[in-house]
């Protein structure tokens, strides 16, 4: 089993897809084991985007990613971090492939609406960034 970090992003919320969304990680199989509406911080987004910092699309990154409430959740699933984001498909919303949660609700780069974790290791430092250890619940298993 693996866990993956998955935010539904300021464009999500305020276009009121946290629900559709996350019906589509639900009827996927995958089980929610952290969650909670946050506001991300400056400091948090350069946290989480170290690896983008230099970028010059940052300080846009930043502006939208602090401008309204993001949904963080922790995934569980078989091979979770790849399903996932198959799920979400390409990182710009007009590339992204009919059927995929950007294809079918993204056409725009950066307002892509859902961040995935794309690696064990980013998932294992993302999910530090966003829960302590006392958030997490036992996955159900047996569904
Ligand atoms: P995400 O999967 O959260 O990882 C980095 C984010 O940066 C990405 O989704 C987009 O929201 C954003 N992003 C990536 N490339 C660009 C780009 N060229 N211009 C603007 N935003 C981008």
């Amino acid at each position: 089993m693996q866990r993956t970090l998955i935010l539904l992003k300021p464009d999500c919320f305020q276009r009121r897809l946290v629900g559709e969304i996350l019906s589509r990680f639900e009827r996927k199989g995958l089980n929610i084991v952290a969650m909670k509406l946050i506001q991300v911080t400056p400091e948090l987004s350069k946290q989480h985007y170290a690896e983008h910092a230099e970028k010059p699309f940052y300080p846009s990154l930043e502006d939208f990613i602090t401008s309204a409430p993001v949904v963080a959740l922790a995934l569980e699933g078989l091979d979770a971090i790849a399903v996932v984001r198959e799920m979400l498909g390409a990182t710009n919303g007009l590339k992204a492939a009919p059927g995929t949660i950007r294809g079918d609700f993204s056409s725009s780069r950066q307002m892509n609406l859902v961040h995935a974790s794309d690696s064990p290791e980013s998932a294992a430092r993302e999910l530090d960034l966003y829960f302590s250890k006392e958030e997490f619940v036992d996955s159900k298993d047996e569904l």
